[in-house]
């Protein structure tokens, strides 16, 4: 693709978040194909690094920082890096995500599993907003995709924890939306359907255990009946695009 070409993403500075593995992986690979300049922020380090050195086999150009998404001093530092290494930010794609405590009864759950979802999936989103907001800001043409879920928002989930998170980030996304689109940044929200990833696979190996059936064709049903991370990173690189400039609210995927 040329720089003409509405699709493309040439020169864009753009972060991922939960980059290392799985659909923010997949759209990492996609977003640099397409020519962006690609940051993976994660807290995985060597399957971050995996990700940076293929994509850069590929000719594509790609950098990892570590970053723990609940730790504002690393949130911070990472924003600064950038601002040091490119100058600008011009896209945040929030694909940093768990899901614990699948199938588990109120009882059961505890509070450290639903603390920590709700740390990664809404005080992760909270602080990566506040301090990558100046320099989508300064851009004048900054877009941020969440990437959420329709759990705890168009219907119920495996995890109470899971499904009160992503109903804390889709809130959280359109109150964001509505701060920023006077100051130049779009804002929107992905909600993938079911994908083939390490997050549900462990959710539907939960369940196979919790059941007492097998583990290997609860795998195997995955892979058959499941969508693909590359198919949400292609809808997530067309919302960072000048293409999607109408686009408002939330996208829904298979
Ligand atoms: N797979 C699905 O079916 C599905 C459906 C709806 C929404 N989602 C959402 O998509 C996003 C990506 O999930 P996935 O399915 O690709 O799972 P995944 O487990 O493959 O990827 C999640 C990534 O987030 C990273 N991460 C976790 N905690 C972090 C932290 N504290 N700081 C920084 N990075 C952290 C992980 O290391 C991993 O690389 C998540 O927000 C998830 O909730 C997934």
């Amino acid at each position: 693709m040329n720089g003409t070409n509405p699709l493309a993403l040439s020169g864009r500075v753009i972060l991922i978040t939960g980059g290392a593995q799985g659909i923010g992986e997949a759209t990492a690979r996609l977003c640099a194909e397409r020519g962006a300049i690609v940051v993976i922020a994660d807290v995985l380090r060597e399957q971050g690094e995996r990700t940076v050195s293929s994509i850069r086999e590929a000719s594509g150009s790609a950098s990892f920082f570590y970053t723990d998404v609940r730790q504002p001093d690393q949130v911070s530092r990472l924003m600064d890096h950038i601002r040091d290494a490119h100058g600008r930010l011009d896209t945040m794609i929030c694909a940093a995500g768990v899901l614990r405590g699948a199938w588990q009864q109120p009882e059961e759950l505890t509070l450290e599993e639903f603390s920590l979802t709700m740390d990664v999936n809404v005080k992760g989103l909270f602080l990566c907003a506040k301090y990558a907001t100046p320099l989508l800001v300064e851009t004048g043409r900054g877009v941020v995709v969440i990437v959420a879920s329709g759990a705890g928002v168009a219907g119920p989930s495996s995890s109470l924890a899971y499904s009160s998170s992503k109903g804390g980030a889709n809130g959280f996304a359109m109150t964001l939306a509505a701060r920023l689109g006077d100051r130049g940044v779009r804002v929107n929200v992905i909600c993938p359907g079911n994908i083939v990833t390490e997050l549900k696979l462990s959710v539907d190996i939960a369940a196979a255990k919790r059941q007492g059936e097998s583990v290997e064709a609860a795998i195997k049903n995955a892979h058959q009946n499941y969508g693909l991370p590359m198919g949400v990173a292609r809808i997530i690189a067309f919302m960072t695009s000048d293409e999607a400039e109408y686009l408002r609210g939330n996208v829904y995927t298979r």
